[in-house]
């Protein structure tokens, strides 16, 4: 039941990322990137064999992108930068005028219509001259990121106050690096990850320095990471069960919670132990994990001014000594069981997910628990129905009842929640899974050379409790 229904002091809005929208692959200057090559490459490792080429059009089409946001009323649009949009090379020798022009445009446009600009600056779409030197894991990733991050701070930063540096740093690390299913599809298990996660944090901590060195003070902005944290729920109220969901937590949202949002700084003490032993158990001289010297730990934490948190569903999960745990992951979700206590039609590659509203509350409380008083934007939410569908009962469901436990996350456990992002504007190129999911408010048809967007039912929903600033149960 909903019991509090009153946003205040809170921002709403949409999120999206470059890749997923923009298409122009090849035009004005922008150079090829992972995603690019990738999907060009291996289109079977695409559920429907498609690409990023053209998308939604956004690049052409961005004006039409506003409309859509005015017409919703949200505070802000979360985009993402496309990196070798802007810098063809991957480094800063090389800045492409018309990469710097569209987002101008973009922004200005944004603006121009009341909607706050959140700009997301690398989401997973890195150059392929990067990749050709290792992308993430070259020792040098973090020179390039802070490149990259001047040039984008001394372009828009008098305009955009809102940053996020790297999106999900544990999911490109993991798919991207260790098991490969996305670009840039390397299959080096923990050895990879690992060795991503490490640059991926350091790469951060120096765009956030330099935000706040250099920058801050003139352009008067906040900069923060955004973690992908799905609840962990113990099977049982057994000692193994509890520790076991912690110990997933720990390594899906602590892996990078803690060094950066804690006031202890590093990695979790449980995920550096069981890394070491794994490794040394697969015979590895030393562990996989780069470690942190003490001077880093200390210039990576704080290095966030919220907490962005993408949130999606919840993992039952129990000790299982039966299941052979991987190297990649040595003590999260593979041990875990996923309790089919409710079919909600989760599709395709995400079939795995479920709707659990409870389990949203409970992250928002962790992360408080965990980190302390950090204001907390949910920059990512949301659910895929079959693209088809207009009126999408399970979407519009899902948001309110994922809404309905963010206000209880504020109002009974005294979270700082202050916005919501929901995903997503448009129907998108959903990576591996193409185009096959419908997490559009709106429908985009991707048949149709226009690519006409065309709103579902619940853009009207989303629209009327942004403008009410109230949940209203839908019948
Ligand atoms: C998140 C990604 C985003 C989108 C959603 C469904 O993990 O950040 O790009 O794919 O999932």
């Amino acid at each position: 039941a909903i019991i509090h229904t009153s946003f205040d002091d809170f921002i709403f809005g949409v999120s999206s990322s470059s890749h997923q929208i923009e298409g122009a692959w090849n035009v004005d200057g922008k150079s090829e990137n992972v995603w690019d090559h990738f999907t060009h490459n291996f289109p079977e490792k695409i559920t429907d064999g498609s690409n990023g080429d053209i998308a939604c059009d956004s690049y052409h089409k961005y004006k039409k992108d506003v409309a859509l946001l005015k017409k919703l009323g949200v505070n802000f649009y979360r985009f993402s930068l496309s990196w070798s949009r802007i810098l063809p090379t991957g480094f800063s020798n090389k800045i492409n005028q018309a990469g710097i022009d569209y987002y101008n445009n973009l922004i200005n446009e944004l603006l121009a219509n009341g909607i706050q600009p959140v700009v997301t600056i690398y989401h997973w779409d890195h150059p392929l001259k990067l990749q050709a030197l290792g992308g993430m894991t070259n020792p040098l990733f973090a020179d390039w990121f802070e490149d990259y991050s001047r040039v984008v701070f001394e372009n828009f930063g008098d305009r955009v106050k809102f940053w996020l540096t790297i999106n999900e740093p544990r999911l490109i690390c993991v798919f991207g690096y260790s098991t490969g299913v996305i670009a840039p599809g390397i299959q080096s298990g923990g050895i990879g990850e690992y060795l991503c996660s490490y640059n991926a944090i350091k790469a951060h901590a120096r765009s956030y320095h330099l935000y706040d060195k250099q920058f801050r003070q003139k352009q008067k902005g906040r900069i923060g990471l955004p973690i992908d944290c799905q609840w962990n729920e113990p099977e049982t109220n057994s000692t193994e069960d509890i520790n076991t969901a912690e110990r997933a937590l720990q390594f899906q949202c602590g892996f990078y919670g803690q060094p950066i949002f804690s006031k202890k700084g590093d990695y979790p003490q449980v995920v550096k132990d069981l890394i070491a032993n794994r490794s040394k158990i697969e015979g590895f001289f030393r562990t996989r994990l780069p470690l942190f010297t003490p001077e880093e730990v200390n210039y990576i934490k704080g290095t966030s001014d919220f907490i962005a948190l993408n949130h999606y569903t919840t993992f039952y999960v129990a000790e299982d000594k039966t299941i052979q745990k991987s190297t990649e992951m040595p003590s999260s979700t593979i041990d875990s069981r996923i309790k089919d206590w409710q079919d909600n039609n989760w599709i395709g590659e995400f079939s795995v997910f479920k709707t659990v509203p409870w389990g949203f509350r409970k992250i928002l409380k962790w992360l408080k628990d965990n980190y302390g008083d950090l204001d907390i934007y949910v920059t990512e939410n949301g659910f895929p129905n079959i693209v088809e569908e207009m009126h999408d009962k399970k979407k519009i469901d899902y948001m309110i009842s994922y809404l309905s436990n963010l206000l209880d996350a504020i109002y009974e456990d005294g979270v700082k929640v202050k916005g919501y992002g929901f995903w997503s504007l448009l129907d998108s190129f959903e990576w591996m899974s193409g185009y096959t999911m419908g997490f559009g408010l709106h429908r985009v048809d991707f048949n149709d050379p226009k690519r006409t967007r065309i709103p579902r039912e619940s853009a009207k929903v989303y629209a009327d409790i942004i403008k009410n600033r109230k949940l209203t149960p839908v019948e």
